[in-house]
């Protein structure tokens, strides 16, 4: 791909805005220069364009911002979204567990990780770290869906030795499956790997020494797991590990947590939990919509932020109720608020962007925009319905992006970008599909 610019509004975060005050980047006339799907130069349009001469630029309507980084998704569970009337164990047995015995199928799993990907694009997300189910068909689905449409993903086999009839694998199994997928898949262009035991309820001791054993010989991996989400999911935790401490506890007695590890939820962590995410790097990807709808709780910020733990955003899909994660960071404001902790918006979208790619170890590349970091990015639109045209008409840029995250999800979407290439745009022959 040749030199190209794009000449608009511009807004990344340097860093985590709760920890460096100058951490928002923005032009309200930008230039990002994108060759060969990376930035190669970012600021204002006036400052950078003489850089460039003979530059071809295009002029883009609305807010540019990073392609946004769903830390915690499962792909197999898009069709059951909005499955009514149980919490989580419950919601498990009657309308996720039965959805994923069909991934044993490879042209299943085929069809539904393409209506996964569009419906992440068409929502804004370029990147994602993403469950399959327990069969490998899934995963080689998702990663040649993902290399086909060049998108950085992360992907894992769940291990559940201990799961349902017909959802279940041996530990031989998941050593051996776990360890082709890994030499197949991890580092193959923009794709990595995660060890994904679905939670400490779903595999046998055996199984979890195993995961901890392919996270230290594959350094590169990433571990992904549900922690503390539900009342009675940690009381049942409490009863399979007496001897741990707490369910992070559990996790660690098998060398299950480490900076290279991600846990979706952490809604009900002790201190001493907090504590040991902090110290090793560990960290949460906090799903405020999945954790309004079954009903688990709120994510306490306040206590997050003592402590210093690393997050991210996810959608958890099927459980949570939007794929977009503006909106989940204007829910997360208001779990934030049920706790007493303000959430910035600024903050709601480093968690989606910058803070989840930190999480996932690829903030080298994505993230932000910035020189060198792949040209993933969406241009969003502030007046996508006639109630945020009103609200953001004469508004701050904080309040603009507070009214998107609070009023805003798909429709707020204009256009989506990999490497440099519109991959969606709204109200155009694939922007319909
Ligand atoms: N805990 C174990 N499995 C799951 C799952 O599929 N979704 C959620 N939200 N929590 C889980
Ligand atoms: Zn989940």
């Amino acid at each position: 791909m040749s030199i190209k610019g794009f000449r608009g509004e511009l807004l990344s975060l340097s860093h985590d805005p709760a920890e460096a005050p100058d951490a928002v980047q923005h032009e309200a006339d930008g230039l990002l220069v994108v060759e060969a799907g990376r930035v190669v130069a970012r600021g204002a349009f006036d400052a950078v364009s003489p850089r460039f001469p003979g530059l071809e630029v295009e002029q883009l309507e609305g807010l540019i911002v990073p392609g946004m980084i769903d830390a915690h998704v499962h792909y197999p569970q898009l069709g059951r979204i909005a499955s009514h009337g149980a919490q989580l164990l419950d919601w498990l047995e009657r309308h996720i567990f039965p959805a994923e015995k069909a991934f044993a199928d490879p042209a299943h799993a085929a069809g539904m990780a393409e209506a996964f990907l569009d419906e992440l694009l068409r929502h804004g997300t370029t990147s994602a770290l993403v469950f399959g189910t327990v069969h490998v068909a899934s995963v080689e689905a998702f990663f040649a869906a993902a290399e086909a449409r060049g998108l950085r993903m992360i992907c894992g086999k769940v291990l559940m030795d201990l799961g349902p009839e017909g959802l279940r694998d041996s530990v031989e199994e998941a050593r051996t499956e776990s360890e082709a997928l890994i030499a197949k898949w991890h580092g193959r262009g923009r794709l990595g790997y995660a060890v994904t035991p679905r939670y400490a309820l779903t595999s046998s001791d055996a199984q979890l020494a195993l995961a901890g054993e392919l996270l230290s010989v594959h350094p590169g991996v990433l571990l992904h797991t549900h922690l503390a989400e539900n009342a009675r999911e940690i009381a049942e935790v409490a009863v399979r590990f007496p001897e741990a401490e707490d369910y992070l506890d559990a996790y660690d007695r098998f060398a299950l947590v480490t900076d290279r590890c991600v846990f979706a939820h952490g809604v009900h962590l002790p201190d001493r939990s907090c504590a040991r995410l902090a110290e090793t790097g560990a960290g949460i990807a906090v799903c405020p919509s999945s954790n309004f709808f079954l009903g688990s709780g709120m994510f306490d910020f306040a206590q997050a932020e003592r402590h210093g733990v690393r997050l991210g955003l996810g959608s958890d899909i099927g459980a949570g109720t939007s794929l977009s994660l503006l909106h989940n960071g204007g829910l997360a404001y208001q779990a934030g608020l049920l706790g007493g902790y303000v959430l910035d918006p600024f903050r709601a979208l480093w968690l989606a962007t910058g803070g989840s790619a930190r999480l996932l170890h690829i903030d080298h590349e994505v993230g932000r925009l910035a020189e060198g970091q792949e040209a993933d990015f969406v241009v969003l639109d502030d007046a996508a319905t006639p109630l945020m045209a009103r609200r953001t008409a004469e508004a701050s840029l904080a309040e603009r992006l507070f009214a998107m995250q609070v009023l805003g999800d798909d429709r707020a979407i204009r256009r989506t970008y990999v490497l440099g290439r519109c991959v969606w745009e709204k109200g155009t022959a694939h922007g319909n599909a």
